[in-house]
């Protein structure tokens, strides 16, 4: 924006604006709204001329919602002169709009835009990159309340299990507490998941059909590291190299028998 005055810029908008078919009701056309009319001074110094489109070439474009005002929101009483443009001075100042009450900072137009408070555009302000902890999976549409609560925005933890310990406890479908798992919940439901419910956990070896569904994981996982897997508690060494005398490169050891039968079935 250029640093015109505002006596020259009203009067450069002035001759600008009688170009333009005015859209908005011009400011004389106003009802006062129960409100004190304008000061003669006041009007015959804006001119009939002053609409919505002139006001763009101000320091002040009205963009998103402040497009759609009434004068007087902006303009108490109609006074023009030396109206604030910080955010901050009439949406805290005046309104108190923040409805977290500035614990987020105190200059608004830091995080928003007049086009809607909801709307935080991530280039502006973003959990991930300001705070180092991305809302995603299930955590995409909760409120900042579920995990803040409501007496503000302290550091919480971000380990998992800090705040699903409970789901923890509760999950018999396998049954966590007694297989040892880890308390890192993402090396099985992933680094974002949506729900813990069955079928969210992608097992990369099949083991919910076919000849190997129905198992407990210690079958195959005999520790609580879930990287070690082993084939030969139920393949026998006899009958299973039997099975293999045309084979070459055959070996009798578990990773072996899963690179060459990633999907567990004779044919892979
Ligand atoms: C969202 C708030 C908002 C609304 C709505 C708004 N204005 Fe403004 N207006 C401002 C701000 C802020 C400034 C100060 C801009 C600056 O400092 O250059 C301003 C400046 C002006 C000025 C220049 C004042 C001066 O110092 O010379 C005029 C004239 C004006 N507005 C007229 C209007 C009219 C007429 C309307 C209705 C069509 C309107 N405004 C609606 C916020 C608003
Ligand atoms: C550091 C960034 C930041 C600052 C600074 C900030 N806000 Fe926010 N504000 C947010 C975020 C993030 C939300 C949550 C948006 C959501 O829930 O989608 C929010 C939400 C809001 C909401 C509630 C929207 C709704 O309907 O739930 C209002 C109102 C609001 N801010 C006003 C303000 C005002 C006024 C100021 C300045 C005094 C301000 N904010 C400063 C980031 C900020
Ligand atoms: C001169 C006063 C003034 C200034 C400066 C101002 N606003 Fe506003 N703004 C208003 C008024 C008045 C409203 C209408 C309030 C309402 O009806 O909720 C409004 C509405 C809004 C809304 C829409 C609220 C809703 O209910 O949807 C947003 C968002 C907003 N302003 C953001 C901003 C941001 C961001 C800034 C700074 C860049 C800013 N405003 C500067 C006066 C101002
Ligand atoms: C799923 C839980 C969760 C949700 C939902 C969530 N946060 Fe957070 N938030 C955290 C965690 C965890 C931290 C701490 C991150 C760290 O320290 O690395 C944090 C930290 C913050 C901080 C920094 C606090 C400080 O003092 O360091 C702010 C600000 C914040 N969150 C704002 C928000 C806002 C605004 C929302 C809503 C749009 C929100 N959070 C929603 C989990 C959440
Ligand atoms: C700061 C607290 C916090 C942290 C840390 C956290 N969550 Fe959450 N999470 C929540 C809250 C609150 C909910 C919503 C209430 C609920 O469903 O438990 C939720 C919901 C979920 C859900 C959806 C549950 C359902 O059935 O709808 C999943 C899945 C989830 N989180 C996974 C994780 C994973 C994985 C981690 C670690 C990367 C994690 N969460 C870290 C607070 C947290
Ligand atoms: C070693 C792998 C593993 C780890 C680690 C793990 N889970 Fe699970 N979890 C599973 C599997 C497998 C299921 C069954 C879901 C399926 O069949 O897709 C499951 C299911 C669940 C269920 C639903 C079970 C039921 O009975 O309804 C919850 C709740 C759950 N997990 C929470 C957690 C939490 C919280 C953590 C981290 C603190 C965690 N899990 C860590 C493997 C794991
Ligand atoms: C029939 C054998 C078998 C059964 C039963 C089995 N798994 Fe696996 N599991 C495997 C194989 C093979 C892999 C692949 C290892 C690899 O890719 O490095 C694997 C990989 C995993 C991994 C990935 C570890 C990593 O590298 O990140 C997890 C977690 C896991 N299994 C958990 C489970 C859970 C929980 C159960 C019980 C619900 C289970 N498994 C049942 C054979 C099995
Ligand atoms: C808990 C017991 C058990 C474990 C552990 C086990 N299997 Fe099996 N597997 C079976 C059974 C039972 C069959 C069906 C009978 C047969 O063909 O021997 C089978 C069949 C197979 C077949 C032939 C499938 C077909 O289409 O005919 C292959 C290949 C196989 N397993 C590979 C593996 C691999 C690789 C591992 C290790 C990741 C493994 N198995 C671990 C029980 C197991
Ligand atoms: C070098 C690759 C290779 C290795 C290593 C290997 N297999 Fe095989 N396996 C095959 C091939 C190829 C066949 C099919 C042979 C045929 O049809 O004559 C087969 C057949 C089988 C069969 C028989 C399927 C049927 O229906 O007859 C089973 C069971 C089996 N393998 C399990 C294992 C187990 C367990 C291991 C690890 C101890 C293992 N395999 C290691 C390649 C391999």
């Amino acid at each position: 924006m250029t640093n015109r005055t505002p006596k020259r810029s009203v009067t450069a908008l002035a001759a600008a604006g009688a170009a333009l078919v005015p859209l908005l009701l011009v400011l004389a056309a106003r009802p006062g709204r129960g409100q004190d009319p304008p000061a003669a001074g006041q009007r015959s110094r804006i001119g009939r001329e002053w609409t919505v489109e002139s006001h763009d070439r101000t320091n002040f474009p009205l963009v998103g919602k402040h497009r759609t005002l009434s004068c007087r929101e902006c303009h108490v009483d109609l006074v023009f002169e030396g109206t604030p443009t910080d955010c901050e001075y009439c949406h805290w100042i005046r309104r108190q709009d923040d409805r977290y009450s500035l614990r987020l900072g105190t200059r608004c137009s830091d995080c928003h835009t007049p086009q809607s408070w909801k709307k935080v555009d991530p280039a502006l302000w973003s959990h991930a990159v300001n705070v180092g902890f991305p809302l995603v999976g299930a955590h995409r549409t909760l409120d900042c309340e579920a995990c803040h609560g409501s007496a503000g925005f302290s550091a919480r933890p971000t380990d998992c299990y800090s705040c699903h310990a409970a789901d923890y406890q509760r999950a018999t479908e396998p049954n966590h507490v007694q297989s040892g798992f880890s308390h890192d919940c993402t090396i099985c439901h992933g680094p974002a998941p949506t729900s813990w419910a069955a079928g969210a956990f992608d097992h990369p070896f099949p083991i919910r059909s076919g000849r190997h569904a129905g198992f407990a994981c210690t079958d195959c996982h005999p520790t609580s590291d879930f990287r070690v897997f082993n084939c030969l508690g139920c393949h026998e060494q006899a009958q299973t190299t039997s099975r293999h005398d045309e084979v070459p490169g055959f070996s009798y050891s578990s990773p072996a028998c899963y690179a060459c039968h990633p999907q567990g079935t004779a044919g892979d």
